[in-house]
């Protein structure tokens, strides 16, 4: 290793950091959206099953496989598999002769991609989901995130100077579809807010992890929560808000669909950030003395939180100002800046960059976590120095990127990208944008966490796993559930004697042997679209 790793100063640093990439734009553009559409308060509770059915466990599978290694995903995937797994050589068989079967089914690009996935798999074993989630996702993210965080900060820096004044929903969407479609007039404009939310990126990382990643998210987080507050307290208290509350909360249990139990699978493991190698990464700068599983629940409370209180600072003011609720783009650069705008006192450019300033962080914080995943393979493969290492990353990721933002536009300016896509994945005229984010959050994502929940539970083994996370953790995590929640702990008789049957970390361990991947399994089909709900 050409540099001596470092870790987070401590618990409240790796919390902060954490949550830094756990809150993104997910949060605020997903979570909200699909809370209203699909039961409210009924479907947050199904969200939280699914967190602890999907995410609490990968979660700390992929933080234990960083911190008994100390490296990157692709170190530690090496570090920890066998030589040869005839698991794996299965696993990359099946793959590879289903791509040559969606060769025949025409769809070429896909089914080129899938042939050389389970190549690498025949070829490295366990290594290549290291390659994979390590690697070749957060870059392919980036590649168009760091698009969305442009917008973001453009929008931010709009609102600011008092500029973002707009009326009508009509003028708001006449100002962002030139910028989405990078219309040759904004050409400049848009991928200078790329490459200005690549440079934050950058700079933030150049100055490592504990002076850069930690001490930078223990200021943006909880900026961004008081600035959540402010916004909630003014949304609320606007005539006609309840409405939005209603809509964001009221449970409605009719609405509970199988579709929606899928979409909360889907946003749990989303939400916090897995299967893009963040959390091996972030694990492995994280001390022995720390209790993973209690950080982790912290980070599911700050994480589901913010997620809530986006809802309640978005949909009020949306209702109460006469919108219909969305998602996404619609919802965050067309309705919300004209509905903060048009609150009425005169102060509605402070209220939307209040908004856009929040949005900004939360997107920023993602972005830096992926990049440092670039940046740690790069560290610790090719013993590069930190600084060049986010250089290369940084120019590399960008160029992406302004592919990307460029494509969004009709194309006339790169017809050959267009042909090869269009041809490839069969992607509509349109953009390498779409096809990266369909072919990264659809495909590579649910894979990457049915691999890892795989591998820690039989591959490397819950034995190991569960060794390592004990270090640090305290004696809850090998005493009986119902002595712990039953307040008899210590109790003589009470204290040992039903010791590893029923507690966290054997159910951890069933958990991430069968029930995880096997939901992972439905994300994956659902996403996919091989199975379908009406
Ligand atoms: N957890 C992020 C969110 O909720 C997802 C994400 C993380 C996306 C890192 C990109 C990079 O939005």
């Amino acid at each position: 290793m050409s540099e001596k790793r470092e870790h987070w100063s401590g618990n409240w640093g790796f919390l902060m950091a954490l949550a830094g990439s756990a809150i993104g734009l997910g949060n605020i553009w997903k979570f909200p959206y699909v809370t209203g559409k699909y039961g409210g308060g009924a479907f947050v509770l199904v969200y939280l099953c699914c967190i602890m059915v999907i995410g609490l466990p990968i979660l700390i599978g992929e933080l234990t496989i960083g911190r008994t290694t100390g490296l990157n995903p692709i170190g530690a995937f090496a570090a920890l598999c066998p030589k040869r797994s005839k698991l794996a050589d299965l696993l990359g068989g099946i793959i590879l002769l289903s791509g040559i079967a969606l060769i025949t089914f025409s769809q070429i690009g896909y089914g080129i991609l899938v042939m050389l996935l389970g190549a690498v798999i025949l070829y490295g074993g366990w290594k290549a989901i290291g390659l994979i989630s390590g690697v070749i996702t957060p870059f392919l993210i980036l590649g168009y995130y760091g698009v969305v965080g442009g917008w973001t900060l453009i929008y931010a820096v709009k609102a600011v100077t008092g500029n973002l004044v707009f009326k009508t929903a009509a003028e708001a969407q006449a100002a962002f579809t030139p910028i989405q479609q990078a219309a040759p007039g904004t050409w400049w404009y848009v991928i200078g807010g790329q490459l200005a939310f690549m440079t934050l990126c950058g700079i933030i990382l150049w100055f490592g992890v504990k002076k850069g990643i930690e001490r930078c998210s223990k200021v943006l987080m909880p900026s961004l929560f008081v600035l959540l507050i402010v916004l909630i307290l003014r949304s609320i208290s606007l005539p006609g808000a309840s409405a939005g509350i209603k809509f964001f909360l009221s449970p409605d249990f009719s609405k509970l669909s199988a579709e929606a139990v899928l979409v909360a699978l889907g946003q749990a493991f989303y939400t916090l950030s897995l299967g893009m190698g963040i959390s091996i990464v972030y694990g492995s700068y994280v001390r022995k003395e720390t209790n993973l599983p209690k950080s982790v629940l912290q980070l599911i409370g700050l994480d589901t939180m913010v997620a809530m209180m986006a809802g309640l600072a978005i949909f009020p003011a949306v209702f109460a100002m006469g919108f219909e609720p969305a998602a996404g783009e619609g919802l965050v650069f067309q309705i919300l800046p004209t509905a903060f705008n048009m609150i009425p006192g005169g102060l509605g450019s402070v209220w939307s960059s209040f908004f856009f300033i929040a949005v900004s962080i939360a997107a920023l914080t993602s972005g830096i976590s992926l990049m440092e995943v670039i940046v740690s393979v790069l560290i610790d493969y090719f013993k590069m120095k930190r600084w060049a290492a986010v250089l290369f990353s940084w120019s590399s990721i960008s160029i992406l990127g302004v592919f990307c933002s460029i494509s969004m536009n009709s194309w006339k300016n790169i017809p050959w990208m267009e042909k090869g896509l269009t041809t490839l994945f069969g992607t509509p005229p349109g953009s390498l944008f779409l096809t990266l984010d369909n072919l990264t959050a659809n495909w590579f994502l649910p894979a990457a966490g049915m691999a890892v929940s795989v591998f820690v539970g039989w591959v490397w083994g819950v034995r190991n796993a569960v060794n390592e996370i004990r270090k640090g953790a305290g004696r809850e995590l090998d005493t009986n559930f119902f002595i712990l929640l039953s307040g008899m702990r210590g109790e003589s008789g009470y204290g040992d004697s039903y010791k590893h049957i029923f507690t966290p970390a054997s159910v951890w361990g069933f958990f991430i042997r069968f029930i995880t991947p096997v939901s992972v399994m439905f994300v994956f089909l659902n996403m996919t679209g091989a199975i379908k709900f009406n």
